[in-house]
């Protein structure tokens, strides 16, 4: 087989074999395939997309790359939640401990962020002495005792995909439907769980910029799955505001501790209360979302839900209690304003801006190698459908570093103020299975 002669094909618009596929994913991982080649070889892919099967394909020979997770020693169903990247979006650390509150368990693996939006890990470690960097048997055994356990990438689980997203970041070929889902799925598989919910953002803030393309990565994804036997289903979420009051590591740990003490956010626990009652019908333990949600309410108010994240921290280092206490969470040296432009009612607000000026803040990373503030980031006082005055506080900008009066003035104009009451606003937008 010559690499030239299958980029050739797929140029022309022709399906590769499983054989085929395989050659140029193990050619890559071992160093006989040049980047150049797998580099043309993507751009026709993104330009002629891939049939379902050849998308199976690519995903069957990533997985194969490497290790797989095997979590059989977890009795339970075990469920996973996968979310395509948002702002503020911390619904997998509010949503793990309600699911162990039920006869499943969640054991899942979470990367660190770049970029706009945030890392799971990275809020995580902003819990003082916890320690999510756990050997796989530590792992397990946390999920049989608590239920959940949320860790830091381990094992050698889909080279393929480390090596191909590195290249695709710099060849213009991200955004390709059949890419991404094989990319996403290979991970999931090879991390071992047996249902899995996904949440296919859209919007602003968000890989796919509109809901029908949502839909169409979704659908990939979940065909993907189902031909390796697994259950995936999908929601389809609105990604053009952020999620949540807060943005930054130590404020959304903080939010989340909220939720899961009954407090906070109403808007933010409601997306969480769904995500968990389609996950629950996803997994048979409800046939009705309404039962669901009645039994997750309770989990949270009768204090279960936040017993099962103590108990989650405690087991890998950590202690909560800090995140009583307001001052330690904002602790950051500097607390800029951000004023209504106009009086009126928040119909929207940028999500998009809200991560670029956190990540100047200092709550993300602009390259790999760049070193997180953990309290630095941005509390939105005002949402969508608020009635504000011009001049009244919409949100503020916690850092510890100088920031350039033009990230803040973008930050204001990002708050988009209409003199009507906007329509009400779902951010679940559609389920599929
Ligand atoms: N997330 C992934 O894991 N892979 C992609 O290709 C895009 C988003």
């Amino acid at each position: 087989m010559r690499m030239s002669d299958l980029i050739d094909k797929k140029k022309y618009d022709s399906e590769l074999s499983y054989d085929e596929i395989q050659y140029i994913i193990n050619g890559y991982v071992e160093g006989t395939i040049p980047d150049y080649q797998v580099s043309a070889w993507l751009m026709a892919v993104f330009f002629n997309g891939m049939s379902e099967e050849e998308a199976y394909y690519l995903t069957k020979a990533m997985i194969e790359s490497g290790d797989q997770l095997d979590l059989t020693a977890i009795s339970k169903s075990k469920v996973d939640k996968h979310s395509t990247g948002g702002v503020g979006d911390k619904v997998s650390l509010i949503i793990a401990p309600i699911i162990a509150c039920f006869d499943l368990a969640m054991a899942k693996m979470s990367g660190r962020g770049l970029g706009l939006t945030g890392g799971t890990i990275d809020k995580l470690e902003s819990i003082p002495n916890i320690n999510v960097e756990q050997p796989v048997d530590t792992f397990i055994d946390t999920v049989k005792s608590v239920g959940f356990a949320l860790i830091g990438q381990t094992g050698n689980l889909v080279p393929a995909d480390k090596k191909l997203y590195a290249l695709r970041d710099v060849t213009g070929t991200v955004d390709s439907i059949p890419l991404i889902a094989s990319s996403i799925v290979s991970k999931k598989i090879a991390a071992g769980n047996d249902i899995i919910l996904l949440d296919v953002k859209f919007g602003q803030g968000a890989f796919m910029k509109d809901a029908e393309s949502a839909k169409e990565l979704a659908a990939s994804m979940i065909g993907i799955g189902g031909r390796f036997n697994k259950r995936f289903a999908a929601l389809i979420t609105d990604m053009n505001q952020p999620l949540g009051s807060m943005v930054g590591n130590a404020f959304e740990v903080y939010e989340s501790v909220e939720i899961l003490k009954g407090r906070g956010n109403p808007q933010l626990r409601r997306i969480c209360v769904e995500t968990v009652a389609y996950l629950l019908r996803l997994s048979e333990q409800y046939a009705d979302l309404d039962e669901a949600m009645e039994k997750i309410n309770q989990v949270i108010d009768d204090g279960s839900a936040y017993n099962k994240f103590a108990d989650y921290v405690h087991a890998f280092g950590g202690s909560l209690d800090v995140f009583e206490d307001e001052s330690w969470v904002f602790s950051a040296s500097d607390k800029h304003e951000i004023k209504a432009l106009s009086s009126g009612f928040i119909h929207h607000v940028d999500a998009e801006t809200v991560g670029r000026a956190a990540m100047i803040a200092g709550a993300g990373r602009e390259k790999k190698e760049d070193s997180i503030d953990h309290h630095a980031g941005i509390q939105l006082i005002k949402q969508h459908g608020d009635e504000v005055q011009e001049g009244e506080v919409v949100a503020y900008v916690y850092t510890n570093k100088a920031i350039a009066p033009a990230i803040l003035n973008e930050l204001q104009r990002a708050v988009h103020i209409e003199t009507n009451a906007p329509a009400q606003h779902s951010h679940i937008y559609a389920y599929m299975e």
